[in-house]
């Protein structure tokens, strides 16, 4: 008998392990800068993924960005329109851009 209120008391020991407490888990937050289009990219980029997937490539062009965004639609079929694609673009060049409409060689 010792050794089955042993075994209970071991054995609740454990579930409330598993509700005692909060659990927490860690935010990270990459704030997108304000402007037009912002809305729309917020919706279309952080879907799959952080906003931190386009802040870390840093300023870049016009080009790299029309290709990111095509990337994401043809290669992990972002439900992005065709008529889209420029307010995205857009935003991303303005907010995030080289002032460089072209790609150079350096980059990518
Ligand atoms: C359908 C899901 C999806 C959507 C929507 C999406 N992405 Fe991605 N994105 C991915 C995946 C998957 C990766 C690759 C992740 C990895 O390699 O860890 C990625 C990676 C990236 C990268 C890293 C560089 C690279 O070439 O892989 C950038 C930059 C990026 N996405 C930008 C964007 C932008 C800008 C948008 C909005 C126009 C967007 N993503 C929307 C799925 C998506």
């Amino acid at each position: 008998m010792k050794r089955f209120i042993l075994l209970v008391l071991l054995s609740s020991f454990g579930l409330f392990a598993q509700v005692n407490g909060e659990i927490q888990v860690p935010y990270v937050d990459f704030p997108m800068k304000k402007g037009k289009g912002e809305y729309s990219t917020r919706g279309k980029c952080n879907m799959c993924h952080s906003f931190g997937y386009v802040i870390n490539q840093g300023k870049q062009s016009r080009e790299f960005w029309l290709e990111k965004t095509v990337k994401m639609i043809e290669t992990f079929n972002a439900p992005i329109a065709d008529k889209d694609i420029e307010v995205v673009v857009d935003y991303l060049f303005t907010n995030y851009g080289s002032k460089s409409e072209e790609s150079n060689s350096s980059k990518e």
